[in-house]
């Protein structure tokens, strides 16, 4: 499937953001932990959320769907071992490992696929496991069993889906599970907030140590999903690199300080309301910036590539530095053909010059962010481009084309 894009056209508009898909994923995986109904609002319509809903069908679990609803009922499961297939289609299905520990002390998971943009080694997740009583069953490392699931003090060194692994297989456990430098990424608090409704006990939300109290059941909760701050610093980024005036809604500002600080410092004006961020156009050039990728609350490593090609619009050299994933820069070489001037230091770090009036040509996405960026890049150039490989937008932007057109884009679909 490509996208065709008629670029260089002004935008102006609202748009709203949706609920996150790092955050809804493993609050999915969480309702595994109860014989009880859940139901989750602000859902996104995401191929990533429709083959996870698949994997909890094929589970065992009564599934349904409305528009941006989910229930999900787990009281009975058929088995442990989730549909290899759907699980190779992305990486939070390695947050089912945590979920059915938890749930039936046993798991059979293939390894968990998704977006090539590293080795994504899983190692502090199993480490942890082992420290809770689990141990490998058989020949695959992702097959494990325990006969009690023991709470421990584990070590989460950061990683986003170990740290929300260790609270999933914890809240059931047997005893106190201290999990030492937690993750501190808003979908990591909005799981343990969706727990705590479900009658988990953790405290410590929102500090680098996690302490759970083990309980024996859980029970049905209802919770929306929050907003996703990738899309919304996305959004923003197309806005500015169209030098366009948008208005972003559904914006949790709590969420979007590094965005703002790096926006303001290159030079983008914009002003905030409740909930909502407006991008101005603006009334001198934009300035060149470091754009160095973080733990939470740093510059979120999912935002680098917009602001790399936001970067081809601005006076001056940028610096990029991903140091989280070593596959991040893929998307600099597709850029290149559409005539951004760029310096390749290594994997993890590049020079972006600008400003460049971006030129049409056809290009290919890689994974979801790559893919993103490069639709944005094909608005921003001149002309008509092909955008294939969009299967990966799919994955995390809902019906990206039509909330795009209706800001004047010009994308049309063709399988
Ligand atoms: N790491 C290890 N060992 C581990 C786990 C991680 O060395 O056992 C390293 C990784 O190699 C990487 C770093 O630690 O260098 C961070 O990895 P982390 O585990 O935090 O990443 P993740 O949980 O696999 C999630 C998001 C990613 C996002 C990263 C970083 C989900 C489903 N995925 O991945 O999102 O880039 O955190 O914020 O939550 C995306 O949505 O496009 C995406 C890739």
């Amino acid at each position: 499937m490509k996208f065709i894009v008629e670029g260089g056209r002004p935008l102006a508009g609202r748009i709203r953001v949706s609920g996150s898909k790092n955050a809804v994923l493993p609050m999915l995986a969480a309702t595994l932990l109860t014989r009880h109904r859940c139901v989750i609002t602000d859902v996104p319509d995401i191929v990533d959320v429709r083959n996870f809903l698949k994997i909890l069908t094929d589970l065992g679990c009564s599934v349904k769907t409305r528009p941006g609803k989910v229930e999900v009922a787990a009281e009975n499961l058929r088995t442990f071992r989730p549909d290899p297939v759907l699980v190779g289609s992305m990486r939070a299905s390695v947050v089912l490992l945590g979920a059915l520990l938890g749930r039936s002390r046993q798991v059979d998971l293939s390894f968990p696929g998704g977006d090539l943009i590293g080795a994504r080694p899983i190692d502090v997740h199993l480490r942890a496991f082992s420290q809770m009583g689990a141990v490998a069953n058989g020949q695959s490392r992702l097959r494990l069993k325990a006969k009690r699931l023991n709470g421990a003090e584990v070590f989460a060194e950061s990683s986003v889906t170990g740290t929300e692994n260790m609270i999933l297989a914890g809240v059931l456990a047997t005893g106190t599970t201290v999990i030492k430098l937690a993750a501190l990424e808003p979908h990591v608090l909005s799981l343990c907030k969706f727990l705590k409704k479900m009658g988990a006990r953790i405290s410590g939300i929102g500090t680098h140590t996690l302490v759970i109290r083990g309980v024996k059941n859980l029970h049905g909760a209802t919770s929306s999903v929050i907003p996703d701050m990738i899309e919304a610093g996305t959004f923003a980024l197309l806005a500015a690199a169209t030098k366009s005036q948008i208005t972003i809604t559904n914006v949790d500002h709590s969420q979007m300080d590094a965005v703002y600080h790096k926006m303001s410092e290159m030079g983008v004006r914009f002003s905030l309301a409740k909930d909502s961020l407006t991008i101005l156009k603006p009334k001198s050039s934009y300035r060149a910036g470091a754009i160095r990728t973080g733990l939470y609350p740093n510059l979120a490593t999912d935002l680098q590539p917009p602001f790399g090609v936001f970067a081809t619009q601005c006076r001056g050299t940028s610096v990029v530095h991903d140091w989280i994933w070593e596959g991040r820069l893929g998307y600099l070489a597709e850029l290149k053909k559409l005539g951004a001037r760029v310096r390749l230091i290594d994997t993890h770090r590049a020079e972006i010059t600008g400003p460049v009036g971006l030129k049409s040509g056809n290009i290919r996405s890689s994974d979801i962010r790559a893919g993103m960026t490069l639709l944005i890049a094909a608005i921003v150039a001149r002309g008509k481009s092909v955008v294939r490989d969009i299967h990966h937008i799919d994955r995390g932007y809902e019906k990206i084309e039509q909330r795009l057109s209706k800001l004047g884009a010009k994308i049309t679909r063709q399988v």
